[in-house]
């Protein structure tokens, strides 16, 4: 990927709760999340995000570990770990028996998280969970996202990332800011 110069950055994702090895494994410990980011950061010569998991105590020393082994900056949430039992039949739902929850569900706890890491790390944090709207983003980047993603939102329409950029250029233009970095961390205490 070093090669590709249209790939301007690498997201190192240590946070999957839906594989049965690696994966999330990785992003729950300190040293495991350090390892993996040393290792890829070795070899890595792009931007080099890495990917938290929300099931974790305290995600503050899995971002600060993260960014002592040279992350240029973190994204989170990834989905929380769940489960679903269908009641009659007496059985799981899910293949694996307990799988990630995304979407609205998640986003006080998302937002919780972001806001915590961007207190607790330099580096820049990519915000989501539960994004459904230009709100829901803009909520993210008071929290301290300086930028957001979106996937459980583009389920039900995959346009919606345009309608949620429009969404936040209204809002600039209704508080008169000039950029969206005006809105990073900036939320009034
Ligand atoms: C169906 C589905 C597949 C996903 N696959 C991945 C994946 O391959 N890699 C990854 O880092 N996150 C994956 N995620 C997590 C999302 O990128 C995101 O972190 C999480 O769903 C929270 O955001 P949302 O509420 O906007 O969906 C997946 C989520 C869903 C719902």
């Amino acid at each position: 990927m070093n090669e590709l110069s249209h790939i301007s950055a690498v997201e190192l994702n240590i946070s999957c709760p839906n594989v049965k090895e690696g994966g999330m494994s990785f992003g729950i410990s300190c040293p495991s999340a350090e390892a993996v980011t040393r290792e890829v950061r070795k070899v890595c010569s792009k931007h080099l995000m890495v990917k938290l998991s929300p099931n974790v105590t305290d995600i503050t020393e899995i971002a600060r570990a993260v960014e002592g082994q040279g992350a240029d900056s973190v994204s989170l949430v990834n989905t929380f770990l769940g489960m679903a039992i269908d009641s009659e039949k007496r059985i799981p739902l899910l293949s694996t028996i307990t799988g990630g929850l995304s979407g609205p569900a998640i986003k006080p706890i998302a937002l919780r998280m972001v806001w915590q890491v961007y207190n607790a790390v330099k580096i820049p944090v990519i915000g989501m969970g539960g994004i459904m709207n230009a709100a829901d983003a803009i909520e993210f980047m008071l929290a301290g996202a300086s930028a957001v993603q979106v996937c459980t939102a583009i389920f039900k329409d995959p346009f919606i990332p345009l309608q949620i950029i429009d969404g936040i250029e209204d809002y600039l233009i209704r508080h008169k800011l000039q950029s969206v970095n005006d809105l990073v961390g900036d939320l009034q205490m």
